[in-house]
């Protein structure tokens, strides 16, 4: 979907957050990710009402982050999913509180831990037995128990993209419910005195468009859960059911909102609930869900070539450097020129400038007639495409602006040539 303030000022041309989007160009250059603050605002709202007190919302991180990111984040009273030492040290420069931050990771290095604990992050996702001796030294060398989740897989079948699944048994996340390692996991958790065990984590897929499989989560936990109330008196205090729900990247993607989602999960919790015993809070960990739609993208067109015979080319001054979802999962968008409507429609096929074939943003779409030199906007491009970006060809990545109530400011630099070559060594040099 377009931004919640995207619209065309007087002269037809495309807005977004009250800035026209000619005129960021100009400004800013092209390529350039626009991050709309009020669709970012209007999102997080959403997931916190719809969790209200009982339940926890972190932010995932890994699909948009800066700075001002994690500080708009922390604005809005929602935590922070960070998954590395750099993710976790952005979210402290941002001033998020320790306590509301959830460290993840399949591989976590010992200095990143270390960080973790040192910071007092509020939960750590154990994803394997190896980190749990490591975390129960850092626990008791800290004086303290160190509070943890573990990561489960509990074989829910999420409808999504084979690279973005995760929750089935043979995943190389978490712990598998069946075949017993969940458990082996649950009774040495329970061993360590310098751990706290305080619940149950699975994250099952992402771009899910459908309640359906969020209710089989949290079901598969709280079912998973009482076994272990029953075998060793353990009961969770968190339930953790990860990110994943999806928004609309083409006419005919329908997700459900994020109310839906924490109604179907929560329907199907009360009755694992032992007798006696309080119904775990409820965490979400959404990031496409927040923060793509507020994401377009503006690229200039470079060229236009017509293969006899064969597709019509519009090729722009970006492509798979800035967004490689395309090229990795065939994933698709939809765009429009900055430009004035115009009643010619062409069939183009919008090429990146990187030296791949493959390097293809929209492939056959039916658009408004474009000429090189106009300008042209990605839509729904703020979740996964700056955070995947790439120097390939040795083309900076570029900045990030962000735009609210008619003001536009960087919230990351545009990378130059000269950074790029900044961590190089000449030959021979020590
Ligand atoms: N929590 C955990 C543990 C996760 O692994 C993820 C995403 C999330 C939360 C957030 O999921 P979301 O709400 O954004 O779906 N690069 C892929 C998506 C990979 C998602 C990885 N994990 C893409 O561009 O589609």
């Amino acid at each position: 979907m377009k931004p919640v303030t995207c619209t065309r000022d007087a002269r037809g041309v495309l807005t977004v957050g009250g800035v026209p989007l000619d005129e960021l160009a100009e400004r800013f250059g092209t390529p350039l990710y626009v991050m709309d603050v009020a669709t970012i605002r209007e999102r997080l709202a959403a997931w916190r009402e719809a969790l209200g007190d009982a339940g926890r919302v972190y932010y995932a991180g890994k699909a948009f982050l800066c700075r001002a990111m994690a500080e708009l984040v922390r604005a809005a009273g929602v935590g922070l999913d960070v998954v590395s030492g750099g993710e976790l040290t952005t979210a402290l420069l941002a001033g998020v509180p320790p306590a509301d931050i959830v460290l993840h990771g399949n591989v976590k290095t010992r200095a990143e831990l270390e960080l973790a604990v040192d910071a007092g992050v509020g939960r750590i996702v154990v994803d394997s037995l190896e980190e749990l001796p490591l975390l129960d030294e850092l626990g008791r060398r800290a004086g303290r128990r160190v509070a943890v989740l573990l990561r489960l897989t509990p074989g829910i079948e999420a409808h999504t993209h084979e690279f973005i699944r995760t929750g089935q048994f043979d995943s190389k996340f978490g712990f598998a419910t069946l075949g017993g390692a969940a458990e082996e996991a649950v009774q040495a958790a329970l061993e360590c005195s310098g751990l706290y065990l305080a619940g149950l984590h699975a994250h099952i897929g992402s771009q899910i468009l459908d309640v359906s499989p969020f209710a089989a989560n949290a079901e598969a936990l709280m079912q998973f859960a009482r076994r272990q109330y029953d075998r060793w008196g353990w009961w969770p205090e968190e339930i953790d059911i990860g990110g994943g729900l999806g928004v609309s990247y083409e006419p005919g993607d329908d997700p459900p909102t994020p109310a839906a989602v924490v109604r179907a999960a929560r329907e199907r919790m009360a009755e694992w609930v032992p007798p006696g015993r309080a119904v775990p809070i409820l965490s979400v960990e959404p990031g496409r869900s927040v923060a793509a739609d507020a994401g377009v993208t503006l690229y200039r067109i470079g060229v236009k070539k017509r293969v006899p015979g064969g597709r019509t080319y519009v090729a722009v001054d970006g492509g798979m450097g800035d967004n490689i979802r395309p090229a990795l999962y065939q994933a698709r968008y939809t765009a429009e020129p900055v430009g004035p409507p115009r009643p010619e429609r062409e069939v183009v096929t919008v090429a990146g400038r990187y030296c791949e074939s493959g390097d293809l943003l929209l492939r056959d779409a039916d658009l408004p007639r474009l000429e090189p030199g106009e300008l042209l906007a990605v839509f729904t491009t703020g979740a996964y495409t700056y955070a995947m970006a790439s120097t390939y060809n040795r083309v900076p990545r570029p900045a990030v602006v962000a735009v609210d109530r008619g003001d536009a400011r960087i919230w990351v630099e545009r990378e130059t040539w000269a950074d790029l070559a900044r961590y190089d060594r000449a030959l021979g040099s020590p």
